[in-house]
């Protein structure tokens, strides 16, 4: 009896389907960008396992992000190695470690790995904080900046000119062809960009292979130079996988650390508190940092397409399935977070899930960390106060949470 029963709720459990719909959280809607938090939490509340109008799966509890993220049989591509959204041949072209599964995606990021080096990435905060001083002395001499252009576009986009062992003078022009190439992503959704992103790409593609070529020439030791000599068991990055990966670690790592700066100094205006609280104590900032990331992140969801059912929360998801693990909503779980919708730069709990999981971790963590404690050190050091005018914040036409503009007004320490 107890088997037929135990049976039955498998059954049950398999044919068990949620109601679907956007329970607050259509992340198509404009507003979402600007105050995502409500609508994410009404999401986690109302439906967990949710499963949208468009028939995919989207988690919101920090426990099934970690899980799916973590511990679930699946991947970026679905059972025939097509990314969702994608024709198979552009699929097999696509060769971005963030787009490929076991173990083209391990053989790659292994080798990707051994050019980010403690030594390399130490070598970029000397090199970018004088870099960051100037432009603040230069722009901030009218008590007003916009945080955007003249912070956290300024910060990252000097590391990637350390990265690749470019001149700071060449910032500009990289970061606009970056920005350009991040479409790529969705460009479904911006089909008005397509001609200028694929222009962007080819003309990154140039200038990456001439640097690449002159590092074959002769090795250095900036974060391109040892990528382009990484090596293990004799094994090396072919050149196309070489301009993929260099390409593909500019597009993962600008966008995503201007929101991160943006976004945080956003939070700060908001709470003068804790802005007071990092001005006295510096050392803070790594924590500040990372309450950033969980409060109000830049990348709010990561995918994983399910490669068997999988059962979540009483749901069977089925295999072949794609999956949104929602990062902005289980950051504020408050099964795991105390007080989760306050913000607070001396937060010691859980980790936030804003880099993603498993064996897609942002390899570019300790980078975006760095480049985030440069610029509000930087800023705490020489204001008391930085009042976001939030009326006049843009959003900019990108897939994450980037501002396009945000004026401030600053009031200088005395
Ligand atoms: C605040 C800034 C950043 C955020 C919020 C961020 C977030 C993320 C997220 C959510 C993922 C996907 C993880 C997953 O699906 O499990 C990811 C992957 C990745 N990120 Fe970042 N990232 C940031 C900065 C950077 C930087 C600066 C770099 C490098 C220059 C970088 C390089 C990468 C790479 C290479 C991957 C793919 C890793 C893999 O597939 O194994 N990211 N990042």
């Amino acid at each position: 009896m107890g088997g037929i029963r135990a049976m039955d709720s498998v059954a049950e459990t398999n044919a068990r389907r949620p109601e679907p719909g956007w329970y607050g959280a259509d992340p198509t809607r404009d507003e979402l960008k600007d105050d995502p938090h409500d609508a994410y939490r009404q999401l986690r509340e109302r439906q967990p396992v949710n499963l949208t109008p468009q028939g995919e799966w989207r988690l919101s509890r920090y426990a099934d992000v970690q899980e799916l993220l973590k511990h679930s049989h699946g991947g970026v591509r679905d059972l025939n190695g097509v990314i969702p959204g994608e024709t198979a041949e552009a699929s097999a072209a696509s060769r971005f470690m963030l787009r490929l599964d076991p173990p083209d995606h391990d053989r790659i990021r292994n080798l990707v790995n051994k050019a980010f080096t403690p030594r390399a990435l130490a070598s970029i905060r000397p090199a970018v904080e004088p870099m960051v001083e100037a432009e603040l002395d230069r722009v901030t001499r009218h008590g007003e900046m916009d945080i955007v252009a003249d912070l956290a576009l300024a910060v990252p986009a000097a590391a990637m000119c350390v990265m690749l062992g470019v001149p700071f003078d060449d910032r500009h022009r990289l970061a606009r062809l970056v920005s350009l190439a991040t479409y790529r992503l969705a460009i479904h959704a911006f089909p008005h960009l397509a001609r200028e992103c694929e222009a962007a790409i080819t003309e990154l593609a140039v200038y990456m292979h001439a640097l690449i070529e002159q590092r074959r020439r002769r090795p250095t030791d900036d974060i391109l130079g040892l990528l382009v000599n990484a090596e293990e068991s004799g094994d090396r990055l072919s050149t196309d996988e070489l301009l993929q990966q260099s390409i593909g670690l500019l597009i993962a790592g600008l966008e995503t650390t201007i929101g991160l700066i943006a976004n945080g100094m956003r939070c700060f205006s908001r709470h003068p508190a804790q802005w007071d609280r990092l001005g006295a104590n510096p050392q803070l900032a790594p924590l500040a940092v990372d309450e950033c990331l969980r409060f109000d992140p830049s990348i709010p969801v990561t995918r994983r397409i399910l490669w068997r059912d999988t059962e979540f929360g009483g749901y069977v998801i089925p295999a072949n399935a794609t999956v949104f693990a929602i990062l902005i909503a289980a950051n504020r779980d408050p099964q795991v977070f105390s007080a989760p919708d306050h913000f607070d730069i001396a937060r010691r709990e859980a980790r936030h899930c804003s880099f993603g999981g498993g064996i897609h971790f942002c390899l570019g963590s300790h980078l975006a960390r760095m480049d985030a404690e440069i610029a509000f050190t930087a800023m705490a050091r020489r204001f008391a106060r930085v009042e976001v005018d939030e009326a006049a914040i843009e959003w900019a036409p990108s897939l994450f949470r980037v501002p396009g503009k945000m004026p401030a007004v600053l009031r200088p320490r005395t």
